[in-house]
């Protein structure tokens, strides 16, 4: 969803992309002689210095439990927890702070609402709508709440190599059986982009509640959850230049109130008896015992210097570069590309014709550059693709295009390599 909201004025300027690579401690690096060049950035994104400094200021000078303490630096450290809360309610247009839980990732967020909201509204014989093309992540939550309800799960189709949604197919599937729609808004194996707000919309006029996966979409465009106009928004902080083990989930208010407890602990009550707890309200009552901390700082770091960029030139970078490295694929012999031709996000997935994946990625990683192969977590995506793995090149604003002539250039090696 790309919206103009969430971009400040001072953001439509001129990005100096190269100079932005200095902000990135990792990424002056070597790796088997060679420059790094990193492609691996749907796996997760690399931190730049003020993120590492974030985290270490905190450790050096604030650390202390959050909540409970009334002395000064548990007060610090309660403050900088919740403004990051506040922050990532900003970053997604929400509508208060109160709509945000902490979580793991984005995985830990999906199970979270297929515990929760899912254990208390699912009854035998209603059906959870899915896309084809779900990471495992918004699949397995799915599968396991089928097994314990009863409910049973429809999926919406991917056309093909070219990896759009079958829209043509979406109203015989939104019946009234159907109680969520949970839908990837940028896919992690095929870099499609889905009109999630559209989709959003269908499933709201048949009163059907709806998630989205935003863990390829929260760092690489705007994101605004109301105009999305969804229910719940899933993203994980390691993959917008944040650190490892954060997470968010949004709820809409109205739904996350009127949801039970998944974990049990301390933080997360009011009061305790022998036999009876109540629970504080919504967002804490989900953030049960000592979470972390220096993650949600990190993480509030990580959103100031993305939108001090620019999540939408962050995003045309990311364009132009997949458009320019599928355009550079496509002119080789004997590949497979897959994902669609035009307005793809920064993700491009190809075969070589009789080169396992693997294979790509060992060879490459010689060369210093680093891509993922395998399933990508989308194994059934795989199999109705006909194939089991892809190599995934993926794309953030701190690459540039001499490295992907460079890539292209290795992956004519590669072919040249194993033809021989
Ligand atoms: N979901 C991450 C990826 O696609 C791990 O690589």
């Amino acid at each position: 969803m790309i919206t103009e909201t969430t971009i400040p004025a001072r953001q439509k300027k001129m990005i100096d992309w190269e100079s932005l690579r200095s902000d990135f401690p990792i990424l002056q690096q070597k790796v088997h002689g060679h420059p790094l060049i990193y492609f691996d950035n749907a796996a997760t994104s690399q931190k730049p210095r003020v993120v590492i400094d974030a985290v270490r200021n905190y450790y050096e000078r604030d650390n202390a439990n959050v909540h409970r303490g009334i002395h000064e630096l548990s007060n610090r450290a309660t403050a900088g927890y919740e403004a990051a809360r506040a922050r990532a309610s900003k970053f997604i247009n929400a509508r208060s702070a109160d709509e945000i839980v902490f979580t793991r990732g984005t995985t830990e967020s999906i199970n979270l609402v297929a515990a929760s909201w899912g254990g208390k509204n699912l009854e035998p014989g209603d059906k959870i709508l899915l896309t084809e093309m779900e990471h495992h992540s918004n699949l397995v939550p799915w599968q396991l709440l089928a097994e314990r309800t009863g409910a049973k799960l429809v999926y919406l189709p991917v056309t093909g190599d070219e990896g759009l949604l079958d829209l043509s197919k979406l109203d015989s599937l939104l019946t009234k059986e159907v109680k969520l729609f949970a839908m990837v808004h940028i896919s992690n194996s095929l870099g499609t982009v889905n009109p999630v707000a559209e989709l959003c919309e269908r499933a709201r006029k048949l009163g059907i509640v709806t998630l989205v996966d935003a863990a390829q979409s929260a760092g690489h465009c705007p994101l605004d959850a109301r105009q999305i106009g969804c229910d719940f928004l899933a993203f994980s902080g390691h993959k917008i230049c944040g650190p490892t083990g954060i997470g968010v989930l949004y709820g809409r208010q109205e739904l996350l109130e009127a949801m039970p407890p998944w974990q049990g602990g301390g933080e997360m009550i009011l009061s305790v008896d022998f036999f009876k707890t109540t629970y504080k309200h919504a967002p804490h009552r989900f953030e049960a015992g000592t979470p972390d901390i220096s993650g949600p700082i990190g993480l509030h770091a990580a959103m100031d210097y993305l939108d001090g960029i620019g999540r939408d030139n962050i995003f045309k970078h990311d364009q132009e570069l997949a458009g320019y490295a599928y355009e550079q694929l496509a002119r080789l012999n004997n590949i497979r590309l897959f994902g669609p031709k035009t307005g793809r996000a920064g993700v491009v997935s190809f075969l070589l014709k009789d080169v396992h994946a693997h294979d790509v990625v060992t060879v490459a990683d010689q060369r210093g550059v680093a891509l993922r192969g395998g399933h990508h977590c989308t194994q059934p995506l795989m199999r109705k693709l006909g194939i089991e793995s892809t190599a995934r090149s993926s794309f953030y604003f701190y690459n540039t295009k001499a490295e992907v002539d460079r890539f292209v250039e290795v992956v004519r090696e590669i072919q040249k390599f194993f033809a021989e």
